[in-house]
């Protein structure tokens, strides 16, 4: 491939480009990753300050437009009000990436019971925890989608997990300090969002097939950001690579799958996580 192909097809010159949860750890990385190849990413943020923050460095760094949003996606009005916004100023939405999900802690309660553990889950954090990671994918991709669809062309990214295509192993939570029914272990919902995500992905895909829009998930392994020692050795036994992720690491599939480099791909899954899911 020469130098001209490999540009024009990751060219992403003023393309819009919403990112939920646009505040977070991986959020900007995605914003980074667009707005190298020139375009316009639009941060998501339920936290505001946090998300007008982001915008600002990212503009800063790329020296590009890039604005900071607040909405609530678990809300159908918020995610509306947010899109006229965005359309107002740009008329356009190119591409959208479902990044938001709440990521908990796990093994940090310092409570009697071990919340995290199934027989213990509380049914107020199961509905939190699928309303920002499942309804509010769900929202965006209906809101944003059909726009999408109504101008014959998008992208919908997805951003699911390691832990769509495979369970968590609980030995990785293990605290020598607890008995066996009071050990951490990852959340169900982790799991459920994550892999119900794949399911959305596959029927966006299908759904607007005929309109232009295409929908594909990346399924990232964990990214390394200060966890303790022990973790992060246990961790990486598990993965072929034999460590967790640099924070940049998903930059290249980011600007993969929302530009034309993908353009023949839709409903799949783009794992990427050292080679964890292949033991
Ligand atoms: N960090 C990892 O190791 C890792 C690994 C695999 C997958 N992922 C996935 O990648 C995505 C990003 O992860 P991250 O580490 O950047 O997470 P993060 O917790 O740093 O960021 C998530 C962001 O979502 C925002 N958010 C939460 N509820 C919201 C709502 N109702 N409306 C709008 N925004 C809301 C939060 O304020 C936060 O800024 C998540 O879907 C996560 O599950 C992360």
């Amino acid at each position: 491939m020469n130098k001209s192909v490999a540009h024009g097809l990751f060219d992403m010159t003023d393309r819009v480009v919403i990112i939920t949860g646009g505040a977070g750890l991986l959020g900007k990385r995605h914003a980074a990753a667009v707005a190298s190849a020139g375009a316009v990413p639009v941060l998501v943020d339920i936290k505001e300050g946090s998300v007008t923050e982001a915008a600002a460095q990212v503009a800063n760094e790329f020296g590009c437009d890039c604005v900071g949003l607040r909405a609530d996606i678990t809300d159908a009005s918020s995610v509306r009000t947010m899109v006229d916004g965005v359309l107002s100023r740009y008329g356009r939405i190119d591409v959208l990436i479902n990044n938001a999900a709440n990521n908990p802690t796990v093994g940090q309660s310092g409570g009697q019971v071990e919340w995290t553990r199934l027989e213990n889950f509380p049914l107020a954090v199961w509905d939190r925890d699928l309303a920002v990671g499942l309804t509010g994918a769900f929202l965006c991709s209906q809101i944003v989608g059909t726009e999408m669809a109504s101008r014959g062309r998008g992208v919908i990214i997805n951003i699911a997990s390691d832990l769509a295509v495979i369970a968590p192993d609980q030995r990785l939570y293990e605290r020598g300090d607890r008995q066996p029914s009071e050990q951490p272990v990852k959340p169900v919902t982790y799991s459920v969002v994550k892999t119900a995500l794949i399911g959305l992905t596959r029927y966006l895909a299908t759904y607007w097939a005929d309109r232009g829009v295409r929908a594909n998930a990346l399924s990232p392994g964990g990214v390394y950001d200060g966890q303790p020692d022990e973790f992060v050795a246990r961790l990486a036994t598990r993965i072929p690579l034999a460590r967790m992720a640099d924070v940049g690491e998903y930059e290249g599939a980011v600007l993969f799958l929302a530009s034309d480099a993908s353009a023949y791909m839709t409903g799949a899954n783009l794992v990427i996580d050292g080679g964890r899911s292949c033991w």
